[in-house]
């Protein structure tokens, strides 16, 4: 079993300094060789080269479009690289980054993988357009681009042309939510998005809100998953080195459990893991983030709460 590493150090999809640093952080947590002894090879393809172009005001008060669209085209192509260069049955593991990333990632895993689904853990819906969006920051709108029913709303930018939407309502399903701007869910709403706010993981527990959610995208488990995780899905106090905190949000143990019952279908094929801001926050605040990032991510890959045998362990 392998697995793939690509980090891409944005920032500016969103004000703070500070979130390009996230792979390096999570490459220095340890996780690397919490994988490997596990027993899983890792390819590690580097940082993807940012780039930021000029001059490049506003267009309907999204901030930075052709940077924006530049950066997820490139991406887009890395992504579709590493995916066709593994097997077909290992993952790939794209570190932001604020979450404007995945408005490459998931366009470039749509094109490899026409089937795919997508799980977008978040506070936030991350679908406003340019028009709803009360920030003009792009890591609040990814979505907007990719998925097909909200085309009517987007304004055609000539910089995104290239980006065409490659996905649908029907197969995504959010959780975690918590923080939803008034366009996000009037959006929601109209398209009858399955979503699992915190609210609904109070009411139904994290055990059926997962089941749930994997049932309605992905029964019988046939189609590969994308796992976009945004750090501030966790609760402030696992999680406080990020952006945009919302209070209030999943434990580390629900995180977890999201993590290991992905990894269970067999389906998990690209997971992004996102807006970590280890510049926020104090050191030891800054630790116990990309301690639960670590966490989160080794979980994706078959760690066990329960502890687990390595493939290549040999009883001394
Ligand atoms: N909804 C807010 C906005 O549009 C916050 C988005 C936060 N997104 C994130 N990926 N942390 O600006
Ligand atoms: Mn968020
Ligand atoms: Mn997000």
């Amino acid at each position: 079993k392998q697995v793939g590493i690509i980090g891409f150090p944005t920032n500016l999809g969103q004000p703070n300094s500070g979130v390009q640093m996230g792979p390096r952080a999570i490459r220095r947590s340890g996780l690397f060789e919490s994988i490997e002894a596990m027993g899983i090879e890792l390819v590690d393809y580097g940082d993807m080269r940012v780039t930021e172009v000029f001059p490049d005001p506003p267009k309907f008060g999204l901030r930075h479009p052709r940077t924006h669209a530049e950066n997820a085209m490139n991406i887009s192509q890395s992504l579709q690289v590493a995916l066709n260069h593994q097997g077909k049955e290992n993952i790939l593991f794209c570190i932001g980054g604020d979450h404007s990333v995945s408005l490459g990632t998931v366009h470039g895993h749509a094109q490899v993988n026409k089937d795919m689904v997508l799980l977008w853990i978040d506070a936030h819906a991350d679908c406003n357009t340019c028009l709803t969006s009360g920030s003009g920051n792009v890591h609040g709108m990814p979505l907007s681009f990719l998925i097909n029913e909200l085309q009517e709303f987007v304004p055609r930018m000539e910089e995104f042309d290239e980006l065409r939407p490659c996905i649908s309502f029907k197969d995504i399903a959010f959780i975690g939510l918590r923080d939803i701007d008034p366009g996000e869910r009037y959006l929601l709403e109209k398209f009858g998005v399955t979503y699992y706010g915190m609210q609904e993981v109070d009411h139904l527990g994290i055990q059926e809100v997962v089941r749930r959610s994997l049932q309605e995208v992905n029964p019988g488990f046939k189609r590969p998953i994308h796992l976009s995780f945004d750090i501030d899905s966790l609760d402030p106090g696992f999680a406080k080195c990020t952006g945009t905190p919302v209070p209030a949000g999943l434990t580390l143990r629900e995180g977890l459990y999201i993590a290991e019952e992905v990894h269970r279908t067999g389906c998990l094929k690209v997971v992004d893991l996102v807006e970590v801001n280890p510049d926020l926050g104090d050191p030891a605040q800054s630790e116990v983030t990309v301690n639960a990032a670590k966490e989160v991510i080794r979980a994706c890959f078959g760690w066990q709460r329960a502890g687990i045998v390595p493939s290549n362990y040999q009883i001394p």
